[in-house]
């Protein structure tokens, strides 16, 4: 089976994934730049959760709708590559 993450799945109790069913997420990441300051953000553990699961160190995270950056900072944080659009803008 290929292998879409870098995660240990034989140590996977020991590993920053949420395996519950359901996520609960108290309070915004707000560390680094995750300062927050756009509307329409989204917590910046949702899309760390998807990158360390269907991502490797070195490929490139695709967000088309990136708003503030959220999801482009926590691929930095995660030595993924990032493309992202805004609007009409490419970054
Ligand atoms: C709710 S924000 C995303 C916020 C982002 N997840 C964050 O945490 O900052 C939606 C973004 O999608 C862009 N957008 C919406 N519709 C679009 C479209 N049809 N084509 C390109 N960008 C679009 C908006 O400009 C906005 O930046």
């Amino acid at each position: 089976m290929p292998k879409f993450n870098d995660l240990d799945l034989n140590n996977w109790k020991d590993l920053d994934v949420w395996t519950d069913s359901l996520w609960i997420i108290n309070e915004r990441d707000k560390s680094g730049k995750h300062d927050g300051f756009y509307h329409g953000n989204f917590v910046p553990q949702i899309p760390r959760q998807l990158i360390l699961r269907y991502t490797k160190k070195g490929e490139i995270v695709f967000d088309p709708f990136v708003g503030s950056g959220t999801t482009a900072y926590e691929a930095e944080i995660l030595g993924r590559n990032f493309i992202g659009v805004s609007g009409n803008i490419v970054f």
